[in-house]
């Protein structure tokens, strides 16, 4: 009769701690809500692990819990432990048997999401990013480069990641995956979106002084609104000579300068270096003329620093990286915009 009891009790405790667990995992949000189908797998195995740590951990609090009360030492009970007890063959391989399926499960699923989550189909969207201390852009096949990553939904898309300087790693939330961005190895990642909407592209690899700062957004759009968006972009990028503002716009954002400096001009509003806008000012202060100061300050940045400002946070690779003509056009464009 106190069998069946105790067998009660073990099972109410159970549920109990099950209860318990259920509502800490779900009452909380811990992730954020898939974007993408990739994401939705990637939840799946959470989910999966999750549930089988639901169970273990109420088949483990149950005769915890039970044990310290029903066995608690009793007053005026001073009785030796018990006999000791070994060898149980049974037991040891059930409490073998049970992990290593457990396991073996969740490696299976595992593959399974990692094969399904590198498929790209056969025409994805090739985009490929690039990090820089302390910016994302994104080129596309239209070869040209954007500071913002757009994607229609419901398209599988084919990002290959490469750096410009140093290790970055590119992280939106939403979307779960993460990939290091690796300066002459580049990595591959495959996104499939599933919800429109506006979300941050973070840095999560610490790359120095503006790393915090390193983020961007993709905006997923319907397939509509992304097709308006990339032949427009497409148009401008191949009208004739662009005039001398678009064009030096282009160079400022394919550089990702927006992500340290603000600009007013340029809708930037970053906080790393010194206020683009303040450059007439700087100019006089390091007694030059604006544009040979605003050429020099990017060709080698360390050449003069603006009071409140650190030696080696911007790139010295500019010089290197925009051509000729292009830097001549975002001089003329700072210079024209500087207040
Ligand atoms: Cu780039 Cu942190």
């Amino acid at each position: 009769m106190r069998h069946r009891a105790s067998f009660f009790q073990l099972a109410l405790i159970a549920v109990a701690s099950a209860v318990v667990m259920i509502v800490v995992a779900y009452a909380i949000p811990w992730l954020p809500y898939p974007a993408s189908r990739e994401a939705g797998r990637i939840n799946f195995v959470y989910w999966y692990a999750e549930w089988i740590s639901i169970v273990i951990f109420a088949a483990v609090a149950a005769p915890l819990f039970y044990s310290l009360w029903a066995f608690r030492v009793k007053r005026d009970d001073f009785s030796e432990d018990g006999p000791p007890i070994h060898g149980h063959t049974g037991l040891e391989i059930v409490w073998t048997a049970i992990p290593f399926l457990i396991v073996t499960s969740l490696a299976v699923a595992s593959a399974i999401v990692l094969a399904k989550n590198g498929r790209a189909g056969t025409d994805p969207l090739q985009i490929t990013v690039t990090g820089q201390q302390f910016a994302w852009t994104f080129t596309y096949p239209n070869k040209q480069t954007y500071p913002v990553l757009r994607l229609p939904v419901d398209r599988h898309v084919r990002l290959t990641i490469t750096s410009k300087d140093v290790l970055h790693s590119f992280w939106i939330p939403e979307l779960y995956q993460k990939q290091d961005a690796v300066p002459g190895l580049p990595t591959h990642l495959v996104i499939t979106p599933t919800r429109t909407g506006d979300y941050p592209v973070i840095c999560v690899e610490l790359c120095g002084l503006g790393h915090s700062l390193m983020r961007s957004e993709a905006l997923i759009m319907s397939q509509n609104d992304y097709d308006a968006w990339y032949s427009g972009a497409t148009k401008a990028a191949s009208a004739p000579a662009p005039g001398g503002a678009t064009a030096g716009l282009a160079v400022f954002n394919a550089n990702g300068c927006s992500a340290c400096h603000t600009f007013t001009a340029a809708k930037a509003t970053g906080k790393v270096g010194p206020d683009l806008d303040k450059l007439k000012q700087e100019a006089a202060g390091a007694h030059e003329p604006l544009a040979a100061f605003i050429k020099q300050s990017i060709v080698s940045p360390d050449a003069y620093i603006a009071p409140g400002y650190q030696k080696g946070v911007m790139p010295t690779s500019f010089g290197q990286t925009i051509p000729g003509p292009k830097l001549d056009q975002l001089v003329q464009y700072l210079a024209s915009n500087a207040k």
